[in-house]
């Protein structure tokens, strides 16, 4: 059925990466100077997946720009990467739509390298390999270009040198005084908080918000390594006059006192204009009758969300809190044909977003029900889980579980949805031959 034509490019992009899989041993073999050596083939790994937040000043522990800097990390860097737990990009890359925005996983080949450099001694090789410094961002600069509104955590969040992880919301005035359709938005921690946020979520607040306990309305998501959302043409999201601004953030200390004001940046279409397509953010798929017992692994539960209209899906984000472990989404078709779109291991450490790239985002007609599908692991194998020995349930504490998924879409009239379609079929055609 040419709905499903989305996943079937996602399968020749699993496909060729198998192949990618089987030709490299050979490949390597092939040629003379077959050891692998830092500096012809592992920094450029690790400059395009790890530098971002392995550098000085950055999120994580230890700086991985160099190869004095590297080699003592080298079994735990092995340990870490074979496993997948870094860099942190938890989708299931077997399982349905391939192909995001912002990826910065490791392919199989790239693994097999690294695991291959450490287990022959972590060799640096020869020095003129090493390929020029990776040039990082300036943190100060809007990726978005100026923004027409910024708005703030109300004051100076500090986090002490030497703290537990903070979770929680934070939460300012817009002082927007009318509605204003947003053409691009971006989260931003202020240039000496950097270091010590770990993620942030933005959303809207208003009267009509249902969602009491969460961020609202999804605005914007901050992760190192992604840039701001600056939505396609005639694509906005709407914020209503007299909105809060709800920051969800994630702090961790770095061993020094450090001061965050992490902030948002709007940009607006003119006013009065009205984009055609609208970008929505809800929960999919909310199921609060959990039941969760103690020291149990694996606990399924299920939810649905019907969708009103055709329906273009942007981007996959699970919900779950500490005891979370894996999430799975499938559209049920009108017709009952069934499609896994998205699956992706949970680590409460990582709200990551998922963003299809534009040549894969599912296409969904009306009627299509989402089926979301969360595992949650209440066993002590769980490093979050404080305590295996209490049943868990739904609720608002982050030591109260949820499952849900944060979805972004667009609707499409049929005449706008037969036309996307037609043009993934072109494409795939294109593709395959
Ligand atoms: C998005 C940011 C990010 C990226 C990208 C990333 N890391 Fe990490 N890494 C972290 C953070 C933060 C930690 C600290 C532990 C945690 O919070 O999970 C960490 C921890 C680690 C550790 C364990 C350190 C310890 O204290 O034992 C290793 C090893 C590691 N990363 C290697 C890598 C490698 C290799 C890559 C690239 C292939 C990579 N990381 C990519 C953020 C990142």
């Amino acid at each position: 059925m040419s709905l499903t034509t989305g996943c079937r490019f996602g399968l020749a992009a699993v496909l060729a990466l198998a192949l990618g899989v089987v030709a490299a041993p050979s490949t390597a073999a092939a040629q003379d100077d077959a050891q692998v050596t830092f500096t012809r083939d592992v920094a450029p790994i690790l400059q395009r997946s790890c530098q971002e937040c392995h550098r000085t000043g950055s999120i994580a522990p230890m700086s991985l720009l160099t190869y004095e800097e590297t080699r003592p990390w080298a079994r735990s860097i092995r340990e870490k990467v074979v496993t997948r737990t870094m860099p942190p990009w938890y989708i299931d890359r077997n399982i349905g739509v391939q192909g995001f925005k912002y990826d910065y996983s490791l392919s199989d080949e790239e693994i097999a390298t690294v695991a291959a450099w450490v287990d022959d001694g972590a060799p640096r090789g020869n020095p003129a390999d090493m390929p020029p410094p990776r040039e990082f961002r300036d943190i100060a600069e809007w990726k978005i270009g100026e923004p027409d509104w910024v708005v703030e955590i109300p004051e100076p969040f500090v986090v002490a040198a030497e703290a537990p992880n903070w979770w929680g919301n934070l939460e300012s005035e817009s002082g927007l005084t009318e509605d204003r359709w947003i053409k691009a938005v971006e989260t931003k921690p202020s240039i000496d908080g950097f270091p010590v946020v770990h993620h942030a979520v933005t959303g809207m607040v208003n009267e009509d918000t249902e969602d009491t306990s969460g961020i609202g309305d999804f605005l914007n998501e901050y992760a190192l390594g992604k840039n701001g959302d600056i939505f396609p043409d005639g694509t906005g999201r709407l914020i209503k006059a007299n909105s809060k601004i709800r920051f969800n953030m994630h702090y961790a200390s770095i061993g020094v006192e450090t001061t965050d004001r992490t902030r948002v940046g709007l940009q607006f279409y003119p006013q009065g204009v009205v984009p055609e397509r609208k970008l929505i953010s809800a929960h999919v798929g909310d199921d609060e009758d959990l039941d969760i017992p103690a020291g149990a692994s694996n606990v399924r539960h299920d939810g649905y969300y019907r969708l009103k209209e055709n329906s273009r899906i942007t981007a996959f984000q699970a919900h779950l809190h500490n005891l979370g472990k894996r999430q799975c989404m499938e559209a049920i078709y009108p017709d009952n044909s069934k499609e896994i779109l998205s699956c992706a291991d949970w680590d409460f450490g990582w709200h990551i977003v998922y963003n299809y790239e534009d040549h894969v985002a599912p296409l969904l007609p009306r009627g299509t029900i989402l089926h979301v599908t969360s595992w949650h692991d209440n066993s002590e194998a769980n490093r979050w889980n404080d305590d295996p020995t209490n049943w868990a349930g739904f609720g608002q504490r982050s030591s109260d579980e949820m499952s849900f998924a944060w979805v972004s879409w667009y609707e499409l009239d049929d005449e706008a949805f037969e036309k996307e379609l037609a043009e993934r079929e072109a494409l795939h055609a294109d593709n395959d031959e």
